[in-house]
């Protein structure tokens, strides 16, 4: 039986797509079962769509109640009975409900060289550190920010011309075949 994937996601998906894309080529040792987001207009959900893979919309809305959306959002990860999590443009921390269930099976991309730059900004903070060399990290979720154990990097090189957004495409062609390598490299024994 392959590993079911789901994948959370806030944005436009481009990881998703990759792990779909993976799947398709058959290289993909793991099936993607669904979708999690916690917005309603978030890109990534076309892409879940067009492939025939469920998604669920679970919103935290400022003022609202942390605890109540860590345990919803648990329970809809838990209904498509994940065995792997993988974070792919998830914006939001994930709580002690999500972890206690999920802490040792969900992973999380990031667009820097952890421990540096983490955060939601990784790629503006290096253009404005100045730095010659960033990348890429995929870590293991604790209840840190981007603050898991790391399972790989790569690096990727800054251009003196480069904007947040050229570099942050070059930053994701890096992390959309190691999120495939890291899922691949995921077993669970059922
Ligand atoms: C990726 O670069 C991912 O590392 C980043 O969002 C992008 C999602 O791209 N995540 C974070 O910054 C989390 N702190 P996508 O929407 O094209 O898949």
């Amino acid at each position: 039986m392959p590993n079911r994937v789901v994948v959370l996601l806030s944005g436009t998906g481009t990881l998703l797509q990759a792990l779909i894309d993976a799947q398709r080529d058959q290289v993909l040792n793991a099936e993607v079962v669904g979708v999690v987001s916690d917005r309603m207009d978030a890109p990534g959900l076309s892409r879940a769509d067009a492939a025939g893979i469920p998604s669920t919309v679970v919103v935290f809305r400022p003022g609202g109640d942390r605890a109540a959306w860590d345990a919803e959002l648990t329970r809809a990860v838990a209904d498509f009975s994940a065995d792997l999590v993988v974070s792919a443009g998830f914006m939001k921390l994930l709580g002690p409900a999500f972890l206690a269930e999920y802490a040792g099976r969900a992973i999380n991309s990031h667009p820097a060289l952890l421990p540096a730059f983490p955060g939601i900004h990784a790629v503006r903070d290096a253009l404005a550190a100045g730095v010659k060399v960033t990348g890429a990290t995929v870590f293991w979720i604790d209840q840190g920010v981007d603050s898991g154990k790391i399972i790989a990097q790569e690096p990727v090189r800054v251009a003196a011309d480069d904007t947040a957004t050229s570099l942050h495409e070059r930053i994701k062609i890096v992390e959309r075949k190691m999120l495939v390598d890291a899922v691949n490299g995921f077993r669970v024994e059922r």
